[in-house]
């Protein structure tokens, strides 16, 4: 690796930008996760208005999650990666400005739209035509940004975190545009180019690899760069992470199918999910062991490092959620999952355990270093905040089990007569007290966001953006 020093300081006003935004579309999102958590607890939450009901609220949870909050943790510490890897400032401040400003404003369309009722119904993928034109644009210009700097870069050789993110930010342009294909018919409404069986299977072919390409991809180009970071140790194997690499891109993209187990889509197709799905453990895993191998050595740091904890339970809950997700893609187990809270559950073992804590322990690491100070103002904060999300993750996902098996096995049991034995509204009450947990769950894990934004306030307050810059100068010398 050269050790040559930049000539001009990095552009960290942009990472500066993102870094914060993340911890405010977090709280917002991951509040609103709360309130419409609540309104499954206590339906006179909905207050009898069309804006504040739970099926407009849901998408726009769902969106300021995976894409205020996520979208920014990634290109934040995507500018941030690619910058100090190719020891080079990012190719065009102002291209820059545009991804962030452009990115705002998007999610400011979503805010207004999805309550106002305005949806092209598919999920993840919600935002009427307008918007997703503004949202092609941005991210196609997220890409110029990304791989210019990379083309710019000083040192010889193109470190696997940006490979990652790479691969995201290519093949979720590339999903984003097939998937909105449509006829507008007017300003917000328009129809999707596709139809019947067709349709279902791109819009899941583009809802899994949001899962594969947004929600996990993009945070392993994280995972490479600050788990080593924060370890102060190297990755345990360069090997495995190009090995990890081309396998879990080749696999993931055929997965798809396994959301549409038994529909009208042909069954090979169901079939062929399946395998896919399993056989996608294998680079998963081998991802997490090598990230949590590069502990070797270092593992007495868990003691007093709560940043690295959040980093390596994160990759604990990746590896959980990495395993369910290939069982319940096995027919016979998803004809019980399938419709029931085991679903939404491990989708928060992914988004909570995973992209939230992994996103939480980047920032931690990053933001004392954009704002010019040495660390963050509170590391006992820090600790407070990890056992919140940690203890408010494992609430949310073990009351979801409970009640997704139960829900499960309570619709499909049948008396000998052959009707069912259970309507439906009681198994709506034996859910009740799951719900409870899974808010309270929830709460736990948004105040640590609570205590996260003090966290950052304080050391923002006290930085010294300038010497930031200028630390950067120095800072290139052995990057990584
Ligand atoms: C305080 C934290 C959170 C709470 C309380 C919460 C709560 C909820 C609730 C109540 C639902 C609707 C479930 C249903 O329809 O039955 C939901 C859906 C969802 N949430 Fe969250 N959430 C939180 C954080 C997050 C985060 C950080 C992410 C992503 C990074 C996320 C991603 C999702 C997704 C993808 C769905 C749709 C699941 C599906 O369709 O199966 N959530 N959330
Ligand atoms: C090897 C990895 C994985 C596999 C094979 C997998 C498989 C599955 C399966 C079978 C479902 C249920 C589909 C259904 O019944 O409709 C599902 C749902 C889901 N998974 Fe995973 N999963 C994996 C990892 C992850 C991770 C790491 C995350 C989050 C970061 C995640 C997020 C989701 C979401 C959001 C859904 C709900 C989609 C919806 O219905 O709205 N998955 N996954």
């Amino acid at each position: 690796m050269s050790t040559a020093i930049s000539p001009t300081a990095y552009n960290y006003k942009v990472v500066r930008q993102f870094a914060i935004m993340t911890v405010v579309w977090g709280i917002l999102g991951m509040g609103l996760g709360v309130f419409i958590a609540s309104q499954l607890v206590w339906p006179q939450l909905n207050l009898d208005l069309p804006w504040t009901s739970f099926g407009r609220l849901r998408p726009l949870h769902t969106n300021l999650v995976i894409f205020a909050f996520g979208g920014c943790a990634l290109f934040a510490t995507s500018y941030y990666v690619v910058q100090r890897t190719c020891q080079t400032r990012l190719i065009s401040d102002s291209l820059a400005a545009f991804t962030f400003w452009g990115w705002q404003a998007v999610i400011v369309g979503a805010l207004i739209t999805l309550p106002l009722g305005y949806t092209t119904t598919k999920e993840y993928a919600e935002l009427e035509w307008p918007i997703a034109i503004l949202l092609a644009i941005v991210w196609v210009t997220y890409g110029v940004v990304f791989f210019g700097t990379i083309v710019k870069r000083k040192t010889k050789h193109i470190y696997v975190g940006n490979w990652f993110y790479g691969a995201f930010i290519v093949v979720t342009a590339m999903l984003h545009i097939v998937n909105h294909m449509s006829l507008p018919v007017s300003l917000f409404k328009s129809y999707s180019a596709y139809s019947g069986a067709t349709d279902a299977m791109i819009q899941w072919w583009y809802g899994h690899n949001a899962v594969g390409f947004f929600l996990t991809t993009g945070f392993l180009g994280m995972m490479y760069y600050f788990v080593p970071k924060q370890a102060e140790r190297p990755i345990y194997s360069y090997r495995l992470s190009i090995v990890h690499f081309w396998a879990l891109i080749t696999l993931y993209i055929w997965a798809g199918p396994h959301h549409l187990h038994y529909t009208a889509l042909p069954d090979w197709a169901q079939s062929l999910g399946m395998a896919m799905s399993i056989i996608l453990l294998a680079p998963s895993w081998g991802g997490m062991i090598n990230g949590m191998m590069t502990l070797s050595g270092a593992w007495h740091k868990l003691r007093t490092d709560p940043i690295l904890r959040f980093l390596v339970v994160s990759l604990a809950f990746y590896g959980m959620s990495t395993f369910e997700g290939p069982m319940m893609a096995i027919k016979t187990v998803n004809s019980l999952s399938h419709y029931t809270d085991w679903t939404v559950g491990h989708v928060h073992a992914g988004a909570l355990g995973w992209v939230a804590m992994i996103s939480i322990g980047a920032l931690y690491h990053m933001i004392p270093k954009v704002y010019g100070r040495e660390q963050m103002h509170s590391i006992g904060l820090i600790n407070a905040h990890f056992w919140l999300a940690t203890i408010g993750t494992v609430l949310y996902i073990s009351s979801m089990w409970v009640n997704g098996i139960t829900q499960g096995l309570m619709w499909r049991a049948i008396n000998d007569d052959g009707t069912l034995t259970y309507s439906f509204v009681e198994a709506l009450q034996a859910s009740h007290p799951g719900f409870i947990v899974r808010a309270l769950g929830g709460a736990f894990f948004a105040s640590g966001m609570l205590l996260m934004a003090y966290n950052v306030y304080r050391t923002v307050r006290a930085s010294k953006p300038a010497e930031a810059e200028a630390a950067a100068q120095i800072a290139v010398v052995g990057a990584h």
